[in-house]
């Protein structure tokens, strides 16, 4: 039984809690930290685990095989960071760190243990949809890839969001999905700017992403946050010799009053509940009898951070912003991006 030890009992720590303590297998929560110290003693209650009163004490803690990282992303660096020093495998939730020099740092320690301790949190890879369209992609039965169509749209988004986290937080879940669905890295990045959507506030919403793969692929990301009418994720790659699209997710369809209606999820939470259960239980499969994680590395953590850049400067500057990455440590040049 693996024994897990979360930081940061929030949002998303809780719903990582509440999945590997009643939905997965081989996994036990057994301590907790968080600097609101009532929202972790409450969680902890409420699954008979041990609080500590940092992150780094429940890192050190000889009962703890594994970490995750839920804490805001300023934090992620210190805990992943003394989860390599300890030689623990550590989950952390997007973004591996806030700076892409951050990031860098966590690689670069990484490399220098000799090899992986830490994946990251970019859950669409584990998507039944998004699975099934890189079979079809690898496959070769489209030919080669040219193109690939993305929307992510979201319904609202909270008071807190900014003009940046449009791509720092919402569209770079598209950017480490083409580099995996694609093997490949993002050579460049554009912004363009439609008409400005009323329900957007002062944010320039919608935003049209333009990533150039180094193939040549270009992806397009249509990013809409204010939508109203649901959390709506699309994909569709063109191939020389036909297409592949992410298919339809609803579970009914009614048809009634000459008119067809199918819901349409809510939320991230929603449509991504499984991928969620999927990514954390091929985790801790994989690091179970002291085996290394297969999922996003901290160089796809890496990589996302640098093209996020470049995409927030693409944003600032109208320009087309190249993607320079630092040299590739040996340690991942096995992974590819396929991983
Ligand atoms: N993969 C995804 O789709 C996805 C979805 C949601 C959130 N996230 C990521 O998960 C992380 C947490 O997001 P959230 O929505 O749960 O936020 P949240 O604010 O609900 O929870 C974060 C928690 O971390 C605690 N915390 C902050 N600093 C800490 C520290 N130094 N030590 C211990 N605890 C600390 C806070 O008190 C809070 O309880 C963020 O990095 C976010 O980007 C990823």
């Amino acid at each position: 039984m693996l024994r897990v030890a979360v930081i940061g009992t929030g949002m998303i720590g809780r719903d990582h809690i509440r999945r590997m303590s009643t939905v997965l297998s081989g996994v036990r929560v057994t301590a907790v930290t968080d600097v609101d110290a009532a929202a972790a003693t409450q969680v902890a209650a409420s699954i008979g685990a041990t609080v500590h009163a940092t992150g780094e004490d429940l890192i050190a803690d000889a009962e703890v095989d594994a970490v995750v990282v839920c804490s805001w992303g300023p934090t992620h660096e210190q805990y992943v960071l003394a989860a390599i020093a300890a030689g623990k495998p550590v989950f952390c939730e997007k973004p591996l760190a806030t700076t892409q020099e951050a990031c860098l740092r966590i690689v670069e320690a990484e490399a220098a243990y000799g090899s992986r301790l830490v994946q990251v949190g970019y859950m669409r890879r584990y998507d039944v949809a998004y699975r099934a369209l890189k079979k079809v992609v690898d496959s070769g039965d489209i030919g080669a890839p040219l193109m690939m169509h993305c929307a992510h749209r979201n319904a609202s988004v909270p008071g807190f969001y900014e003009k940046e986290s449009a791509i720092t937080d919402t569209a770079v879940h598209e950017i480490d999905m083409v580099r995996w669905m694609f093997g490949e890295e993002i050579a460049a990045a554009r912004v363009l700017i439609p008409r400005k959507s009323p329900n957007g506030g002062p944010l320039q919403d919608p935003l049209l992403l333009i990533l150039e793969m180094t193939s040549g692929i270009l992806v397009d990301v249509e990013i809409s946050v204010n939508i109203r009418y649901g959390y709506d994720i699309r994909g569709e790659v063109v191939g020389s010799d036909g297409t592949a699209a992410l298919g339809s997710l609803e579970p009914v369809s009614v048809r009634r009053s000459a008119q067809v209606h199918s819901p349409v999820p809510a939320d991230w939470r929603e449509r991504f509940l499984l991928a969620y259960d999927v990514e954390f239980q091929e985790w801790i499969d994989s690091i179970a009898g002291g085996g290394a994680p297969l999922g996003p590395s901290a160089w796809d953590g890496y990589a996302a951070a640098v093209v996020s850049d470049a995409g927030v400067e693409a944003l600032r500057t109208g320009s087309r912003v190249s993607v320079t990455l630092a040299p590739q440590p040996a340690l991942y040049q096995s992974l590819a991006v396929t991983s």
